[in-house]
């Protein structure tokens, strides 16, 4: 679709939204230099780091951490950069409010274990930070989710999570199919994070020792997140499988998840992993661990549509988000790539390859920008969260993605283990936007800015 069509067409999507003409946009901006900083430079934060050092819109003033080893991988690339080395602040769990205090920021871009997320965000925005981009999950509780919200709110400021998926080239390129009606009207959606990751919650402590070690003894994820497996059981990870579904139905701007319930299977993947490669005598052998193996959410819209979420990350299998995107016209199903469209693919009742229809309706983000991509992580997708929240801050916009998505989407972690320990019962979802959400209009991905 030629770029004009698309930028006509999405103003008209957008309704009340008002467009400005691109060019004009970028031209009044083109000097602003964001002061950002960085909470937790690990695996994720240091290619936060890379991408914000790419930017010449930007300045990194300081990063804290609490591990040295990976406060030298995150001045290696500082100093790669050629860029004005960044201040430094570790020595202790708090050193980033006193980072906070030193600072005056205009964004900050949170990327540490999910415990500490609510904290940062709240830590953050009392600091009078404007911007916060946090990485996925924003609280472990259900009412942490409330707080991150009513602080937001109180600050008047932005809390943006970061989820790259909603920005992968495909799911884009879905988007701009189900608001151009290919599908017709969507009627169920499925999506997920099925992952293999037992070498992700196990390693023998550091990035290249295999090993069955985790919490204390475990290096990066392995020190954290596992723990959330033994002692909880629930969809633990929900955000990339619903954040695209939500931006595909509008939810919370003229939708709304209703009710959810969960499922879980029993747990063998995470103790069997340990055995086979760390003998029946390991003592992490005698774990046990709390999170059911495939763990199935179904949450029901207001608009009638139904969902269906599944977190599977302990056994064997090819990584997928096994998104579906279904309507009264067709589906679009990731996990065979194919696409079908009635009266309009090729033969009835059989799947066509999805490529030369994600390729026709490729979104206009992508064909702008996708040179800056060139290197960013999770095959380029991962540019466009910085670019949003950096380009958010130059324009004093609302981040696309807002504390009313972050919420929403990450509240399904909580609910979750609500409803599987209730017997799988189902439970009301709450709405973070107390009742906006009939009001508000979508804003994600309308033009080819951010
Ligand atoms: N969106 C994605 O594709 C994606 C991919 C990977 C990870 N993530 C998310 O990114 C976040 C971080 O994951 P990761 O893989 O980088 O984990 P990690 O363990 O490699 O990094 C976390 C970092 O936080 C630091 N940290 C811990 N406590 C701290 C504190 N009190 N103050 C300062 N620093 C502290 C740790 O030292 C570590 O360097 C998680 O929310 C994870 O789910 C997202």
């Amino acid at each position: 679709m030629l770029r004009k069509d698309f930028i006509r067409n999405a103003s008209l999507a957008a309704a009340s939204v008002a467009f400005v003409p691109t060019k004009d946009l970028f031209a009044a901006k083109a000097d602003v230099k964001v002061k950002m900083g960085l909470i937790g430079v690990g695996a994720r934060g240091l290619g936060h780091l890379d991408l914000l050092l790419r930017r010449e819109d930007v300045e990194v003033v300081c990063i804290c951490d609490v591990d040295s080893k990976t406060l030298n991988s995150a001045k290696r690339i500082a100093t790669k950069s050629g860029k004005k080395m960044p201040e430094i602040f570790t020595g202790d769990n708090y050193a980033w409010k006193t980072m906070l205090d030193k600072n005056k920021l205009d964004g900050i871009v949170i990327a540490t274990p999910w415990e500490w997320h609510k904290e940062m965000i709240i830590g953050s925005l009392d600091a009078g930070i404007k911007y916060v981009g946090s990485e996925v999950i924003i609280g472990i509780s259900l009412e942490d989710h409330w707080e991150v919200v009513r602080a937001a709110e109180k600050h008047k400021a932005n809390v943006m999570m970061l989820e790259n998926v909603c920005y992968r080239r495909d799911v884009m390129a879905v988007l701009n199919m189900v608001r151009q009606g290919v599908f017709g009207e969507l009627i169920h959606l499925q999506g997920g994070y099925q992952h293999d990751l037992r070498d992700v919650k196990f390693n023998g402590g550091s990035e290249v020792d295999k090993g069955v070690e985790f919490g204390e003894k475990g290096y990066s994820e392995a020190h954290w997140r596992t723990e959330h497996s033994v002692h909880r059981n629930g969809d633990l990870y929900p955000t990339h499988g619903v954040g695209p579904i939500a931006n595909y139905i509008n939810i919370n701007r003229g939708n709304r998840f209703t009710s959810l319930c969960s499922f879980s299977s029993k747990n063998r993947g995470l103790h069997n992993y340990i055995v086979k490669n760390g003998g029946e005598n390991h003592p992490n052998a005698k774990v046990n661990f709390k999170l059911g193996d495939v763990v199935t959410t179904s949450i029901n819209c207001v608009n009638g549509e139904t969902i269906l979420l599944q977190h599977d990350t302990n056994l064997p299998r090819p990584y997928s988000l096994g998104f579906r995107v279904q309507g009264t016209e067709g589906l679009w199903m990731d996990v065979n790539k194919s696409i079908y469209i009635q009266d309009k693919s090729a033969k009835p009742d059989q799947w066509e390859d999805a490529k030369q229809w994600l390729d026709k309706y490729d979104h206009p983000l992508w064909q702008r920008w996708s040179k800056e991509t060139a290197g960013a992580g999770h095959g380029g997708m991962d540019f466009f969260v910085i670019h949003a929240l950096v380009e958010s801050i130059k324009y004093k916009t609302p981040t696309p993605l807002d504390v009313y998505d972050a919420a929403t989407w990450s509240a399904i972690s909580p609910l979750s283990e609500k409803s599987i320990d209730l017997g799988c019962q189902t439970v009301e979802f709450p709405d973070f936007t107390g009742g906006n959400w009939m009001y508000r209009k979508p804003v994600f991905a309308l033009t080819d800015n951010y």
